[in-house]
């Protein structure tokens, strides 16, 4: 099936939904998801959104934060955009229907988390996430202009080359129009046609074994612009947070958000001692890729499987006010936070690298557009401060949409674009080639490419991709497509990036750290 959209948009959480419900000003507008348009990683985000709201807090001291956690790698323009247009960014979020905690005094009640000098996460009790997506959803829902596709897969983006039609030194020479998408209840490759198409596709964790992403964070927008040659950058900074509560039976593994530590919560080995301010004057409330090195060093040294968080000397009522969810299910598991120390161990939280971007949201490809954290905009550098992704997917959202609703009218659709060719055979037998295969990805990629990495650890890792690498595409181009195929070969693309650009970083920096390069380099 062919379809013909001024605005396509791949990915439903909030870089896509926001960018959505602005361009919908100018076109028609298709939104597809590969599962439900609720399954997203903002669904999951806890601690909250931050933005400059009231002094003495101010731009320069967001900014600076900013600055000193991405480690030197940050693109001021980028931190500068962002920072300044969070308030206005907060009202068109409130303006559909987002609410966030006030205070008695009508003011909206600020948390502080690590990395930052003031109080401005400004949060929905600790599901943040969920209740921004509920807005977004609803908003989406009510829109005539916008449709809506769930449980349709992106397999790639459709592209032509050489074409001369580059604006800009840093673009490529390839125009994007549109997707092909796989209909999951056809089981049809249809071809999505688009004047524009935003990437939005979210994050990668599900590349690494324990993770605090839902598992469709399979990095696939990065794959796919890859495969079509756009320039992606700074994927060897993987953020792991700190603090995923230690379940071993649990997928993706529940996070226990960062604001516990800024409410006062306390890291402690297992036997009770602090340690945080061996590491760092900043002690629990240091930037997250020092807390998660630390923690990693204090597994292995110790030989244990996980750390506790301590939040047992805070008053019970108001723990259970402020983490109302954590409180509940870490009780399902015979935890009870207001007496219990939380057992937590680090996990796979955030890429921040992905498509590289400008400040209008364009990728290096024309007519393609990425936002959200498949995007690398410039904000987080080498290491992103927390509560800093929501409000950089809905700027850049917005700069794209601006952007995009200008220039639509003088796009044609490319109809020479031929359908999806899908000679491929299935055998029942690659389902278990395939899943094995995606399990040695992510062993791969937490045994080798973690936290702390090495020259060695990264070799092996290569090596061992490439194998897969080389196994996935002949299948690939074997086989009838698939999700279960798409996703592995997407995630074995993202394997190999990070793994590239973690091997071809010389020293440690930010989220990066190897213990044969362990000094910085000057920038
Ligand atoms: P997502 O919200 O992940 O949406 C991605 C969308 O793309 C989904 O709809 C998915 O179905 C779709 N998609 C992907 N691939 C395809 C494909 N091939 N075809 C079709 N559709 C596809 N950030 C903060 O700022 N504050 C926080 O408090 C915070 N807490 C977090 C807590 C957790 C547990 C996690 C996991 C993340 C947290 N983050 C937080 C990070 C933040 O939630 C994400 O970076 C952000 O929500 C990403 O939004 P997005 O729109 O880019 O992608
Ligand atoms: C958290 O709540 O700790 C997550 C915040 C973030 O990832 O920005």
């Amino acid at each position: 099936m062919r379809r013909e959209y001024d605005f396509l948009v791949i990915g439903s959480g909030i870089a896509g939904l926001s960018y959505a419900l602005k361009v919908a000003d100018f076109g028609s507008v298709a939104v597809v998801s590969k599962t439900e348009l609720k399954e997203t990683n903002t669904a999951y985000a806890q601690g909250g959104i931050s933005s400059v709201m009231y002094e003495p807090d101010s731009f320069e001291k967001h900014i600076e934060d900013t600055l000193i956690a991405g480690d030197g790698v940050c693109d001021i323009k980028a931190v500068k955009k962002v920072i300044e247009e969070a308030p206005e960014q907060i009202q068109q979020l409130l303006d559909w229907g987002t609410n966030f905690d006030k205070k008695d005094d009508g003011l909206f009640d600020l948390h502080r988390e690590g990395g930052h000098s003031e109080h401005r996460i400004l949060h929905h009790k600790d599901n943040t996430g969920a209740e921004i997506q509920r807005a977004l959803i609803e908003s989406i829902k009510k829109h005539p202009s916008i449709s809506v596709f769930e449980n349709h897969f992106a397999v790639d983006v459709i592209t032509q080359h050489h074409l001369g039609r580059v604006t800009e030194p840093w673009m490529r020479d390839i125009e994007c129009y549109g997707a092909y998408i796989l209909n999951k209840y056809t089981g049809k490759v249809d071809t999505f046609l688009a004047k524009t198409t935003m990437m939005a596709s979210g994050g990668i964790g599900s590349v690494y074994q324990t993770t605090t992403n839902p598992l469709i964070a399979t990095g696939d927008g990065v794959a796919m612009v890859f495969r079509a040659k756009g320039i992606i950058d700074n994927m060897e900074f993987v953020q792991f947070h700190p603090t995923a509560l230690y379940n071993l039976s649990e997928r993706p593994s529940f996070l226990i958000t960062e604001a516990m530590r800024g409410y006062g919560g306390i890291l402690r080995r297992q036997n009770g001692e602090e340690f945080m301010e061996e590491y760092d004057e900043r002690g629990c409330l240091a930037p997250r890729d020092i807390v998660a090195r630390a923690i990693d060093n204090e597994l292995k040294n110790r030989g244990e499987e996980f750390v506790y968080l301590d939040v047992t000397h805070k008053p019970a009522e108001e723990t259970k006010k402020h983490f109302p969810n954590i409180f509940k299910k870490c009780l399902s598991l015979g935890i009870d936070i207001t007496k219990d120390m939380i057992p937590v161990v680090p996990a796979a939280h955030y890429l921040c690298g992905g498509i590289k971007t400008d400040l209008k949201g364009r990728s290096s490809i024309i007519n393609l557009y990425a936002a959200g954290e498949c995007a690398c905009s410039g904000l987080h550098g080498a290491n992103r401060l927390a509560s800093n992704s929501l409000i950089e997917a809905l700027v850049f959202s917005n700069a794209a949409a601006l952007d995009a609703g200008e220039k639509v009218n003088s796009i044609e659709f490319n109809h020479r674009i031929p359908e999806w060719n899908d000679e491929g055979t299935s055998h029942p037998e690659e389902m278990i080639l395939i899943t094995q295969s995606n399990k040695e990805v992510q062993q791969i990629m937490s045994k080798y490419v973690g936290i702390v990495r090495s020259r060695i650890r990264l070799n092996r890792a290569y090596d061992r991709l490439e194998v897969l690498y080389r196994e996935t595409e002949a299948l690939f181009q074997d086989s009838k497509v698939s999700e279960k195929i798409c996703h592995l070969r997407n995630k074995i693309n993202v394997g190999y990036l990070i793994i590239k650009m973690a091997r071809k970083r010389k020293e440690s920096r930010g989220l990066h750290y190897n213990i044969d390069f362990p000094d910085k380099l000057d920038n």
